[in-house]
């Protein structure tokens, strides 16, 4: 066990509660793409055309499409042992949950019991008008146009696009739980969208010890990173794992 690992392993164990924030990097492994950087989503989709709540009330049909790449990539796609870590992690008690930025719904489907979805969940699509919410099924939805609610109006996946608010209570109880944490688990995010890149800088702020995983250093590495796990999160977690067990 290298001394890194030790050290995360001995903050995970002494201090609590902990939690965990994820981003894109966490489900690379289970084949989806992250955002930014060579191959990332937003090379192919610039997020001025498809991500913003601009774009999408512009021309929803062509935004659709891109969504329905992402169904598609979303539905082959399954949980990796980084996220099994993770769900492992709060059964042990270790972490009281996961705040995650993606919307892959995989923490939920790994054994996570506690996932504050910070931009939504895209398995569902919601109107606007009404707020009515439905598993997205490609039997019924899918197709070339944005499918149209029983108010006539497009229906669109649920989640947070560029421009829109970060749902409430997702807002709210993220900062409770970085507030309060004593040592907070970063993992596969770049750090550069804001609100969710706060969340450690506050646990950080109020004293809590930052263990990041990631393949790439960050902005926040050399500034509030207590620990620097480098490496793919479906290495990397199980091995912390392994080495909570052993201490
Ligand atoms: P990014 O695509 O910005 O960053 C992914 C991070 O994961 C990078 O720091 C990579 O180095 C790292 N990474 C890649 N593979 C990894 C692996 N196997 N294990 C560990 N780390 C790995 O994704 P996010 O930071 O999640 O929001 O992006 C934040 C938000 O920006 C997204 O939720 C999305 C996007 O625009 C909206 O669409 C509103």
């Amino acid at each position: 066990m290298t001394d890194l690992y030790r050290q995360a392993a001995e903050a995970l164990k002494n201090l609590t509660p902990g939690v965990a924030v994820t981003g894109a990097g966490i489900s690379a492994e289970s084949g989806i793409p992250t955002f930014r950087g060579e191959g990332g989503i937003w090379e192919k989709y610039p997020p001025d055309e498809y991500a913003t709540i601009e774009a999408w009330n512009a021309n929803p049909d062509k935004v659709w499409k891109f969504w329905m790449e992402m169904f598609e990539t979303l539905s082959g796609s399954e949980p990796n042992p980084g996220h099994r870590a993770l769900a492992e992690l709060e059964e042990q008690g270790r972490i009281q949950g996961v705040i995650t930025q993606n919307i892959d719904n995989l923490h939920q489907e790994a054994g996570s019991k506690k996932v504050i979805e910070y931009h939504g969940n895209a398995r569902y699509l919601v109107t606007d008008k009404f707020g009515h919410r439905e598993r997205f099924d490609p039997n019924i939805h899918g197709g070339d146009r944005a499918p149209l609610s029983f108010d006539g109006t497009a229906m669109r996946p649920d989640v947070v696009m560029f421009g829109e608010p970060i749902p409430s209570g997702a807002m709210v109880e993220s900062a409770l739980l970085a507030e309060a944490c004593k040592v907070m688990l970063v993992v596969g995010t770049s750090a550069q969208v804001y609100p969710g890149a706060r969340l450690p800088m506050l646990a950080h702020q109020n004293g809590a010890f930052i263990i990041e995983a990631n393949t790439e250093e960050t902005d926040f590495t050399h500034t509030i990173t207590h620990v620097f796990l480098k490496g793919p999160a479906g290495e990397t977690l199980p091995k912390l794992l392994d080495c909570l067990k052993a201490i």
